[in-house]
């Protein structure tokens, strides 16, 4: 599938967020730690999402999806402890699985993960710290194997900090033998909100949001009601496209907090904008300055929105650079900005300066991952002529129904065949 984009058209108006892809995916796999039901609401209807509910369907579990964003989740009769393969190799995130599957059953299989091409993604501190939670873990040609009696409370220190890593040692642990200390923990807001939903089905975590996270192992977990937060990373993709496009732009079910350094970069860039509670008012920017931006771990500027900023700072007067710290694969999107007539230079894997403003016209392209696929996205909407992005598989991965809620704010976007 592909959209067809007529760039340059005026857009505006009020965009609603959806909820978070990355607390979503994480909250549907708790959902094994407990027999009972557990609805989430506010999930956004992406791709990734359908994924992991059909791994999980796969596995016994019964879910209904009420209306477009609620889920009832029963996982009381699962029978297996094998992933599919083939659904399991889509999806990176299918390793969280592993943490609740051996939490609740004492073991299971899971083939090499698969996801977004952007590095090398090891799994190495998984597997060091299930190792750690008294696991043994075997690996074959096709896969690993877990295995463990009962979990067991430890002091677990992560090497360098890792968001799913954080989390899915977190949700194990829930429901291991004694207390767990987690140490050099990730500390994004979607880790916290997974630590309070777990800890609405009686789980025992402190310190979620922080470095450190406790957990005093408890027996079972019960049944909940949860809301997702809403995707900090989808708001700040639309803030950046809002101030690419120059656009009076309304982003609304937000949670700026959330987004402090991306927010500052922009300002820094010359965009102005007013928050609210739960919104943020883009406001049409003049001249967009040229920033330097380095990627970093929450709170810093998250490598999700490297790619938006990327094409923002296309239309920048003067150089920026931009330093991708988390992946080494993350920056060679680039060869088609510039195949639309950026001028940007490719350092090293980590490093590209860009040299601003240019003019973006539309081009034949291909989407590689899901952010880079979005910021192609916005690159069209300021591209003049018609732009055609193949394989939007990626981005529908993370955005709602994309196309429809562009069109909604005044972007000139359809989707074929
Ligand atoms: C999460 O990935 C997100 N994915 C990513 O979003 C996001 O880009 C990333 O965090 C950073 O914010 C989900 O939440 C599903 P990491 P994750 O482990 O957890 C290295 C998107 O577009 N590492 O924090 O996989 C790793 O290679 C996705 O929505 C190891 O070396 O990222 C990277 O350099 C893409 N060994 C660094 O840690 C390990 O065992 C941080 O990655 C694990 C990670």
């Amino acid at each position: 599938m592909k959209f067809i984009i007529n760039g340059g058209k005026k857009i505006g108006g009020e965009i609603r967020v959806s909820g978070a892809k990355n607390l979503a995916l994480k909250a549907i796999a708790a959902s094994l730690l407990s027999k009972q039901e557990m609805i989430l609401n506010n999930v956004p209807d992406i791709e990734d999402i359908k994924q992991i509910i059909e791994i999980l369907k796969d596995l016994g579990a019964e879910i209904v999806k009420n209306n477009n964003s609620q889920y009832k989740i029963s996982t009381k009769n699962i029978n297996k402890t094998e992933l599919n393969i083939s659904l399991a190799h889509k999806l990176r995130a299918s390793i969280v699985l592993v943490g609740p599957m051996l939490a609740r059953f004492g073991e299971v299989r899971l083939p090499y993960p698969g996801g977004c091409v952007i590095g090398r993604r090891p799994i190495d501190i998984f597997i060091d710290g299930f190792k750690a939670l008294g696991v043994e873990v075997e690996e074959s040609k096709s896969g690993y194997y877990f295995k463990t009696q009962k979990l067991k409370g430890v002091k677990f220190i992560f090497p360098i900090v890792s968001v799913t890593a954080t989390e899915t040692l977190m949700m194990a642990a829930t429901l291991a033998k004694g207390k767990t200390i987690l140490i050099n923990t990730a500390c994004e807001p979607e880790i916290l909100a997974l630590a309070d939903y777990l800890n609405s089905c009686g789980a025992k975590i402190s310190g979620a949001g922080t470095h450190t996270i406790i957990i005093e192992g408890v027996n079972k977990l019960s049944a909940t009601i949860f809301d997702i937060i809403p995707d900090r990373i989808e708001a700040g993709t639309f803030a950046v496209l809002a101030a690419a496009t120059k656009s009076d732009l309304i982003i609304k079910n937000c949670n700026p907090a959330n987004l402090e350094v991306p927010l500052l970069m922009l300002k820094k860039a010359g965009v102005n904008f007013l928050t609210g509670n739960d919104n943020i008012h883009m406001l049409p920017s003049k001249k967009i300055k040229a920033i330097n931006i380095v990627t970093h771990e929450y709170p810093g500027l998250v490598t999700d929105l490297q790619a938006p900023f990327t094409v923002l700072l296309t239309q920048a007067q003067g150089m920026s650079l931009v330093h991708e710290t988390i992946y080494e694969g993350r920056l060679f999107y680039i060869d088609k900005l510039n195949k639309m007539g950026a001028n940007i230079i490719l350092c090293d894997p980590h490093r590209i300066i860009i040299n601003g403003p240019t003019k973006l016209f539309g081009h034949k392209i291909e989407s590689p991952d899901i952010r880079a696929g979005i910021a192609l996205v916005i690159a069209s909407l300021i591209a003049e002529e018609k732009t055609e992005i193949d394989n939007i598989y990626q981005v529908d991965r993370g955005y709602e129904r994309i196309e429809e809620r562009l069109r909604g704010i005044g972007a000139d976007i359809k989707r074929i065949d």
